[in-house]
């Protein structure tokens, strides 16, 4: 079985291949929302593929017990191998991302890399996990989406396609609020508000009511560095290298501690 609405379609910027034994978890993330749009015309592809048409039975049975005993079940390495050699067979080179609580933790750099990719084929695990040899043969790269264990990969394919989408040209409608997302320019967001003016007694800062667009620069870049020294100082260690002279200012004003030039 392959959810697939189109064939995969050259034209496409981005194109994800998803291999996994639930194909129906995707049926709507790739029809909703700004995927959906985004898919629809034809700016990213999706297409998601059942492992089980690779089964060599006529059960179409993928897991057996690991060797050496132990709780759970593996998903066997042959049909895996076979499904992403004929993927890449049908449609050219890929970089393939196995899903796996041990691989490299994605964060936004990661995110950024893989958006440079034509073509990504996602595999999510099951059960314990693939027969090693998955990555052994194939050399995948492995993500995580963080350190903890989901019951497989699905959930953890779509966090990956949806943060590589955004960054494809066109799929969010304005490229500016990419741009000013938390992380892409190693900070978090600022505080935003919207009607009402006033809720509960507390009330929108003057400043975002003010017009003065560079006012409102200015508090926005402070409220941003300011959080993110509060809530992930992790960040600006390793972000310090970007920052432009202006920002590095303010992380030395708020925190002092934080500044490796710092003598
Ligand atoms: C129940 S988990 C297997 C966990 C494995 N026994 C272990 O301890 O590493 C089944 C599948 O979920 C997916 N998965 C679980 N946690 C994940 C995470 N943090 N990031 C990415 N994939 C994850 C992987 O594809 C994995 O093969």
């Amino acid at each position: 079985m392959c959810f697939n609405t189109r064939v995969r379609n050259v034209d496409t910027r981005m194109h994800f291949d998803v291999l996994t034994i639930f194909p129906e978890f995707f049926s709507s993330f790739r029809t909703t929302g700004v995927l959906g749009k985004a898919v629809e015309s034809a700016l990213i592809g999706i297409d998601v593929h059942d492992m089980r048409d690779w089964a060599d039975n006529k059960w179409r049975q993928l897991d057996d017990e690991p060797y050496g005993g132990g709780p759970g079940m593996l998903i066997q390495a042959p049909p895996v191998i076979a499904a992403v050699r004929e993927l890449e067979a049908r449609g050219g080179p890929v970089r393939n991302v196995l899903l796996s609580p041990r691989g490299r933790v994605l964060d936004q750099a990661l995110v950024e890399e893989l958006s440079r990719e034509p073509r990504l084929v996602l595999l999510c695990g099951r059960y314990e996990g693939f027969d090693e040899r998955v990555s052994e043969i194939l050399e995948p790269d492995e993500v995580s989406v963080g350190d903890y264990i989901l019951g497989g990969g699905e959930v953890a394919a779509m966090v990956v396609m949806e943060t590589v989408a955004r960054l494809v040209p066109g799929v969010v409608g304005d490229p500016g609020s990419v741009d000013e997302d938390s992380f892409a320019a190693g900070l978090l967001d600022h505080p935003s508000y919207t009607r009402p003016p006033e809720v509960e007694g507390v009330e929108v800062p003057d400043v975002l009511r003010s017009g003065n667009h560079e006012k409102i620069s200015r508090w926005r870049l402070e409220r941003a560095v300011e959080s993110t020294v509060t809530r992930r100082p992790d960040l600006i260690i390793k972000n310090w290298e970007r920052y432009p002279t202006e920002v590095r200012r303010l992380i030395r004003r708020y925190a002092p501690q934080l500044d490796p030039e710092r003598a």
